[in-house]
């Protein structure tokens, strides 16, 4: 918790927010609390992806307390699932109904199913009474309007529910446009359900008037917001570090790349997922787009460490 009691959660990120991240995130900065891992597919009952099972496996993430996310519309395939977290030792799953991308939602998974609040209400009715996890959702507005939602939130009602966390934008919006606080709000007070506030808290401005505008809501999950400033839950906690943000992000970056290393075996790979944390974190760096580019077309392992290091070492100036 810390500051204000107020508790900081890293969202999921398929691709960025992995076990590895977050525990050499959690050796390197404070202020985050929680995570939601990012989401293991559903794939029918007695299957499971053991990669995806591993990157929640208790013993691999004793650094921050995470919970499972599931992606999925089937409660028999749902409740397999949720039952060999249950027995790895995850009381908490989380169920993504969020999720925008179309190929997922033409599935009617993820914010796909926010348009059919009776199969929403069918599949906890089943699933409620015979998992032993408690759950909690993560959701957008709707997937079409952004009044889908009020049709839901009755029915949500019925459960009992961990929380409901909320990133107040549609499924078709993708990443567009900003966060409704007004749709926001209006859910908020349209539910009997605890919140959690998600979408586009970057700074700490932008975290002030979530917090102004919504003083009941403790609980705050960030995703990009801290793939391009690590520093952004301690700022926002108020937790003073007098390091060099330089160094401590150099640090960071060459922990993470050395843990990355030693799981990906093509060169291709490593730098690809390093650039991926490179996009976001990158514009932080003031006019550092040459740079920038630089690293982002870099194709072997031995020209990325030669230009990062470059990077790191011309006097770009870190905005917060
Ligand atoms: C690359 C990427 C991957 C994501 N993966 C997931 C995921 O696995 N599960 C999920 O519920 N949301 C996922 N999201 C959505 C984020 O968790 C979050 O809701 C969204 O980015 C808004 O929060 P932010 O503005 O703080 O980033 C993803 C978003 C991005 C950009």
């Amino acid at each position: 918790m810390g500051k204000n009691n107020i508790t900081i959660i890293l969202a999921p990120l398929q691709g960025f927010t992995d076990v590895t991240y977050r525990n050499v995130f959690s050796d390197h900065f404070s202020g985050v609390d929680e995570a939601i891992a990012p989401f293991i597919s559903t794939m029918g009952q007695m299957r499971l992806k053991p990669s995806r099972i591993k990157d929640v496996a208790p013993e691999n993430n004793k650094k921050l307390f995470v919970v499972p996310q599931i992606l999925g519309n089937i409660a028999g395939d749902f409740i397999f699932l949720a039952d060999h977290l249950y027995d790895m030792g995850h009381k908490k799953v989380n169920w993504n109904l969020g999720c925008p991308h179309s190929k997922i939602a033409k599935k009617k998974r993820g914010s796909g199913l926010l348009m059919y609040p009776e199969k929403i209400d069918a599949f906890l009715d089943t699933v409620l009474s015979k998992i032993s996890n408690t759950l909690s959702i993560k959701l957008r507005l709707g997937r079409k309007s952004k009044n889908e939602i009020f049709n839901l939130l009755p029915i949500l009602d019925k459960y009992p529910l961990d929380e409901i966390i909320l990133h107040p934008r549609t499924g078709i919006q993708m990443y567009e446009g900003t966060s409704d606080h007004d749709a926001f709000g209006k859910a908020l007070y349209s539910s009997r359900h605890n919140f959690t506030y998600n979408g586009d808290i970057t700074d700490l401005n932008s975290f002030l008037l979530v917090q102004k505008k919504f003083p009941h809501i403790k609980r705050f999950m960030i995703g990009r917001g801290i793939l391009s400033n690590p520093f952004l839950a301690e700022r926002i906690k108020g937790i003073g570090q007098n390091k060099d943000k330089i160094e401590r992000l150099k640090i960071f970056h060459d922990d993470l790349f050395n843990n990355y290393k030693t799981i990906f075996s093509g060169p291709g790979h490593l730098t690809g997922r390093m650039k991926g944390f490179w996009s976001y974190l990158g514009p932080s760096f003031k006019e550092s787009k040459k740079g920038l580019k630089k690293i982002l077309k870099a194709t072997s392992t031995h020209k990325y460490q030669y230009v990062v290091e470059e990077f790191f070492n011309t006097d770009y100036k870190f905005i917060e």
